[in-house]
């Protein structure tokens, strides 16, 4: 069953995201789309901060963004991101961990550069293995 918008459709959405990037340390901007089950679509930019700590990733932004908008963990059906990188852009470790909490493992996550370059691969695929709660694992 695939999603009723395109990996290539979403990663368009995913750059419209990412000029909304807050990256004044890093100047390196990341846009990301994640798609809900009824067609909604979460926009997610990277915030970064002063402290450094506190940076949110665009990929956190979206997830984040759609649960606090009342959507349910793994009821989401894709997620596109897209940076300025030589190969499509791929998210990092924390990212990985919030979207194998959050987000169906079979759920295709399409990776992108501007280059107009795309990947697509599977949240298990990104973390196999991952950490899970003995509540969590049912
Ligand atoms: N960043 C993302 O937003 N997503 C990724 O997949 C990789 C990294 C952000 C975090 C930080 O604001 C900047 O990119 C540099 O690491």
């Amino acid at each position: 069953m695939g999603s009723a918008i395109s990996g290539e459709a979403l990663v368009q959405h995913a750059l419209a995201a990412r000029a909304h990037a807050y990256a004044p340390y890093s100047q390196f901007k990341v846009g990301c789309v994640l798609l809900g089950w009824d067609g909604t679509l979460f926009a997610g930019c990277n915030v970064e901060n002063g402290a450094y700590g506190p940076t949110n990733c665009a990929e956190r932004t979206a997830l984040f963004r759609a649960i606090a908008d009342g959507h349910k963990p793994r009821s989401f059906t894709a997620l596109a991101v897209v940076g300025d990188t030589e190969q499509p852009i791929t998210p990092c470790g924390v990212c990985r961990q919030v979207m194998a909490e959050l987000c169906a493992p079979d759920m295709p996550v399409y990776m992108a550069n501007l280059k107009g370059d795309m990947m697509e691969t599977t949240v298990s695929a990104l973390l196999p293995g991952a950490f899970q709660l003995p509540e969590q694992s049912t």
